[in-house]
């Protein structure tokens, strides 16, 4: 066939821009950091050479993702010169809002805009603290004929969008790890985007003390997280009352899906007007349970993070309480570089599991009860519907624990309407490419406010086209295009 063999249109002008512009250099050029540590960081860390080696490369790949460079540099994040810490504002209060943020740094689908807000959220102890936020917005709103803004007017007056309070998975415990920084807001393909894609405005909190300077992480503490999710949702919604629908269901994956099941919890004490429903993917529940059976390297920086924000959070812990020396100047190092995920990955890998980060006996402390009892979930009402998705394959949000989590909660609260998912053969991320279109037309029902009927409905599904022909795991990742092709 002749007409295979001419380039495309497009191929030519491909090639056009190429051979007219600069010299194109190769795909890992386009890194935009080039960090390395000193020797008193490394001695002072206790670290290998080649852990030391591995860190630079994570951190400058994780810098490189950052949305126009370092967010230090980004004086979005800066308080307004006039915020007092000792006169906090109260939470919800709307501190700074950008309008449209210059997505051009970042990799977001074409025809989605977005905006971000430094806002007052609410700690642990109902302390008020600023953080930030983002919106993702479609380029046309999913329509529906019941919903109201939050400023009171009804859809049929105007455009409204649909509202999804989005939480995210873990990005790390610094603030650098601010999704509202990261050129994919970290989720991409997997979560906000095609929610944003299908119309519906992302309303997405960066947890306490992601993105905003000088505060500590309460890391995985899940109710703060929850609380950080409401006040963003509330924010946006006073912010922009007459677009922003006053419904809203909550989303969200891995720790997200902890915060978005924390927050149906949060919701029996503390009912919000507009609350539609909560999906919670990949859930943490039973966190000890969870944490007991995972891999030793995955718990290591878990639970050293985790132990960061108790630091913070209750006044009769120390680091010491379960860290190990070693563990300690890991995390010092960590803080000091301003690393987030895969920074921590490679350092509480441990040189291979040789070095010890977490103390015998941590899980067994009195900390480790209150922390379990404050921050788990399950077994305690919620405000339903709640959709659960889960893969059976998942080595971070143990399947086993969750189902278990889900029986039991199901057998103390047999009234509620819980629908839990299991995916045969799928891991963690995946399960939100397998479960996409059930959580889609989930969310849909809850906008059209369809009746779910009462009680727990427990389904395990399996591929169509059998488990051997299935992809299994994402081996690709977004890069930000320097050439403009
Ligand atoms: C980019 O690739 C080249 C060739 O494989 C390699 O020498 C170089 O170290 C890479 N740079 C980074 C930052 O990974
Ligand atoms: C690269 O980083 C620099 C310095 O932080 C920043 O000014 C620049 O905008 C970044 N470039 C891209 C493409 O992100
Ligand atoms: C967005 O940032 C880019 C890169 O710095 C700049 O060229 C462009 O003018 C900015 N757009 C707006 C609307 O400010
Ligand atoms: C942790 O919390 C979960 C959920 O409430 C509970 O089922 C589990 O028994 C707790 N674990 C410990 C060790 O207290
Ligand atoms: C509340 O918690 C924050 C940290 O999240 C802490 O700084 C503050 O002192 C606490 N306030 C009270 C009254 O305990
Ligand atoms: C630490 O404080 C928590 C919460 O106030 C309390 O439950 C716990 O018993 C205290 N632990 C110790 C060892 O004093
Ligand atoms: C430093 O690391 C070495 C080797 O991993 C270990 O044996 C030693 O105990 C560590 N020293 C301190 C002070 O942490
Ligand atoms: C604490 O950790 C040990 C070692 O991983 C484990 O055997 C034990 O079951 C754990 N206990 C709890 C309550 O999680």
């Amino acid at each position: 066939m002749v007409a295979d063999q001419r380039p495309s249109i497009a191929a030519v002008l491909l090639l056009c821009t190429q051979t007219r512009g600069a010299l194109l250099q190769s795909q890992n050029s386009t890194w935009n950091s080039t960090f390395s540590l000193t020797q008193a960081q490394i001695d002072a860390a206790n670290i290998s050479a080649a852990t030391a080696h591995n860190v630079e490369v994570a951190l400058n790949y994780e810098r490189t993702n950052g949305a126009g460079g370092l967010i230090q540099e980004d004086r979005f994040y800066d308080l307004p010169d006039d915020f007092d810490w000792d006169n906090r504002p109260a939470p919800g209060t709307v501190l700074k809002v950008e309008q449209n943020t210059n997505t051009s740094f970042y990799t977001l689908p074409p025809s989605v805009s977005m905006s971000r807000l430094l806002y007052m959220s609410e700690t642990l102890n109902g302390t008020s603290s600023p953080a930030s936020a983002y919106v993702l917005w479609p380029y046309l709103p999913k329509t529906y004929s019941k919903l109201t803004s939050s400023s009171g007017a009804s859809s049929s007056d105007q455009t409204v969008y649909p509202v999804i309070g989005f939480a995210h998975g873990t990005s790390g415990q610094t603030r650098a790890c601010a999704p509202s920084h990261l050129r994919g807001l970290w989720g991409d393909f997997s979560q906000q985007f095609p929610l944003a894609l299908s119309g519906y405005a992302v309303v997405a909190p960066d947890y306490e003390a992601l993105g905003v300077a000088d505060l500590v992480s309460p890391y995985f503490v899940l109710p703060s997280q929850a609380n950080d999710l409401y006040h963003a949702v509330a924010a946006a919604q006073s912010t922009w009352g007459d677009v922003l629908s006053k419904e809203f269901v909550l989303f969200g994956h891995s720790q997200g899906g902890g915060v978005t099941w924390s927050a149906a919890q949060r919701q029996v004490q503390r009912p919000v007007d507009g609350y539609l429903g909560t999906v919670a993917a990949a859930p943490f529940t039973d966190i000890l349970g969870i944490i007991e059976a995972d891999a030793q390297a995955q718990n290591n920086g878990r639970v050293t993070a985790i132990a960061q924000g108790l630091d913070s959070v209750l006044a009769n812990f120390t680091l010491t309480d379960w860290l190990t020396e070693d563990g300690i100047k890991r995390l010092q190092l960590l803080q000091e570089i301003q690393g987030c995920g895969l920074v921590g990955a490679t350092l509480f890998s441990a040189e291979g599991g040789t070095v010890q980060i977490l103390k015998d006996g941590w899980n067994l402390t009195e900390a480790a009860r209150w922390y379990n009892a404050t921050a788990a979930n399950g077994d305690r009402d919620f405000a339903g519907p709640m959709l659960v998705l889960q893969g059976t394959e998942d080595a971070n949000a143990n399947e086993p624990v969750v189902t278990r989590s889900v029986k039991s909660t199901c057998a103390m609260f047999p009234e509620k309407q819980l629908h839990y998912i299991r995916y045969e053969g799928i891991s963690h991320t995946p399960v939100l490419y397998a479960g996409q279109h059930v959580y889609l037309d989930w969310i849909r029902d809850r906008f059209e406010g369809v009746e779910m009927a009462k009680g727990c409905v427990q389904e395990t599904y399996n591929p169509v086209r059998g488990l051997k022909n299935i992809v299994r795991d994402q081996n690709w990742f977004l890069m930000y295009d320097l050439y403009g092709v």
